[in-house]
């Protein structure tokens, strides 16, 4: 008899378990020091373990050997848990037994005493199903549980459980499996299988799945009745992906400016059937891979599913700068959200693809005000053919505002000098006539005309580390004045 690949390879310790140690490792704690909770509220998205988790548990509280952290797998009570037939753990979908009448059923199985086992343990999938009526009935239960009863309750959506519920369990969150483990997963079962897959295909499956084990192994098995060879072609005919080849093609067009060519790869993954969301996505994924990949190397485990190879990734990653990246993507999420609300979305997306088409033109802001404010018209950037011409050199007011303001902006000095204490022996008055030298030559001409002040300016000057030295000097050369011998150490401090 064929058993599918999630049945067969459902895990059977807490240790087999991917990507949820977090988990595995509190609940076989809680076993080890006999504080196994009387409810337990599992969530997480479909096919992440939870019905499997909740089964070891079972086992570890039931097995011949237990409560063990590590059941043995081998006795009656484990193998009738891991087909699902034991008579003292009964799953219940909530889906299908939602009313009153059933949760009665429920309390009063309860109430009886195991047929053989430890404990009886209730697992209620999907819980948040339950009427409300049937949520009153089993929060009774839930109240005063038997001691020889343990509940186990797993949603996909625990926003919809009424709070009493929720705070009577011991709550766990079920992650989604990383692409890198689910690769992982994969690759063991491929050797176990006597499957040959081609390189990066299982990264394409994992991707697919978004972080679901099941639909993992399911493509895994679908592809599998083929024959012992998985072709990538095969895996993307499957998941209705994207040709990589076709999408490697149309950033490689739009490194190159070719809007041409991007169009006609857009064109040529439409015609094989991608719809435009789906299409917007996988390049969208493609560009965060290349993003990825400058950041933190093309060979980091975030890029696990990449659907381009290690080669391409390190090479298309250096041709965009990270902003044109981000960009990019912001331009597909754009599109896609304009797809879904009309019928022209696959305008949207050519739209989109144009701009990123044209990269060049979006030289950074100052430099494209400098090209229009026409000082010197010599262009910075490359310029995609066929982009419109520059304006003449004669630009607007607003614009030559703009520009001045940027390059006074540039010019400020990057940290305020801040004020400080008046050195000692100058008062109020004297400070701000020496800061007004720093302001005008007028006025330390006249400050130095006060004779005195000179030697105070100097002193100051040493003690504030200001510039006005530069002032002075030019007034003393004015004077035709040697400089004095204050005057040197300055310059010495300022040099
Ligand atoms: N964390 C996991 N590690 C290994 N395999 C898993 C994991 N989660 C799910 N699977 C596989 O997917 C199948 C379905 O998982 P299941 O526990 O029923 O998911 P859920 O109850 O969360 O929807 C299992 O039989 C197993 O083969
Ligand atoms: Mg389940
Ligand atoms: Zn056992």
């Amino acid at each position: 008899m064929y058993v599918v690949f999630a049945r067969k390879y459902r895990p059977q310790r807490f240790e087999d378990i991917v990507g949820q140690d977090h988990i595995a490792k509190t609940l076989q704690n809680t076993i080890k020091s006999g504080r196994v909770a009387h409810a337990y509220l599992f969530c997480g998205s479909r096919g992440v373990g939870k019905t499997t988790v909740a089964r070891i548990l079972a086992k570890a509280l039931n097995c011949k050997e237990g409560p063990t952290p590590r059941p043995c797998c081998q006795c009656e009570s484990c193998l009738r848990i891991a087909t699902g037939d034991d008579l003292d753990v009964i799953e219940i979908d909530g889906a299908s037994n939602r009313l009153v009448q059933d949760v009665e059923v429920l309390r009063n199985n309860a109430r009886l005493v195991p047929a053989r086992s430890r404990f009886k343990v209730y697992y209620i999938d999907e819980v948040h199903m339950l009427s409300g009526h049937a949520f009153n009935a089993l929060l009774k239960t839930l109240e005063e549980p038997p001691e020889h009863v343990k509940f186990i309750f797993s949603t996909t959506d625990p926003q919809k459980l009424p709070e009493t519920v929720k705070s009577r369990c011991q709550r766990f969150d079920f992650r989604r499996i990383s692409d890198a483990d689910i690769v992982g997963y994969l690759e063991e079962i491929c050797r176990k299988e006597d499957l040959q897959v081609e390189g990066g295909a299982l990264g394409v499956i994992a991707r697919a799945a978004r972080g679901s084990m099941r639909d993992a192994l399911g493509t895994l098995d679908q592809l599998a009745a083929f024959g012992n060879e998985v072709h990538m072609q095969d895996v993307l005919a499957m998941l209705g992906a994207v040709d990589r080849q076709v999408l490697s093609r149309i950033v490689d067009a739009l490194s190159q400016e070719d809007t041409a060519a991007a169009l006609a790869g857009v064109h040529e993954a439409l015609f094989a059937g991608t719809d435009v969301e789906d299409f917007a996505d996988q390049l969208s994924q493609y560009l965060r891979d290349l993003l990825v990949a400058a950041y933190c190397g093309e060979d980091d485990p975030m890029l696990a599913g990449a659907m381009a190879d290690t080669e391409t990734l390190k090479r298309q990653c250096r041709i965009f700068a990270p902003d044109q990246l981000i960009y990019m993507i912001q331009l597909l999420r754009e599109a896609k959200l304009r797809a879904r609300r009309d019928t022209t979305g696959r305008i949207a997306l050519e739209l989109a693809i144009i701009k990123m088409s044209r990269l060049s033109e979006l030289a950074p802001v100052q430099e494209a005000l400098r090209e229009l404010a026409g000082s010197g018209g010599a262009a910075t950037g490359r310029r995609a053919s066929g982009a419109p011409q520059e304006r003449g050199p004669n630009p607007g007011p607003a614009l030559r505002r703009m520009t001045e303001k940027l390059e006074k902006a540039k010019r400020r000095p990057v940290q305020a000098p801040k004020q400080p204490d008046l050195p000692e022996g100058i008062g109020q008055d004297r400070y701000r006539q020496i800061m007004a030298c720093a302001e005008s030559p007028e006025a330390a001409q006249d400050a130095l005309a006060e004779g005195p002040l000179m030697k105070a300016f100097a002193e100051a000057d040493k003690a504030l580390g200001l510039n006005p030295v530069r002032l002075e000097k030019r007034v003393s050369r004015e004077k035709q004045e040697e400089p004095g011998e204050e005057e040197e150490t300055i310059e010495d401090e300022n040099d």
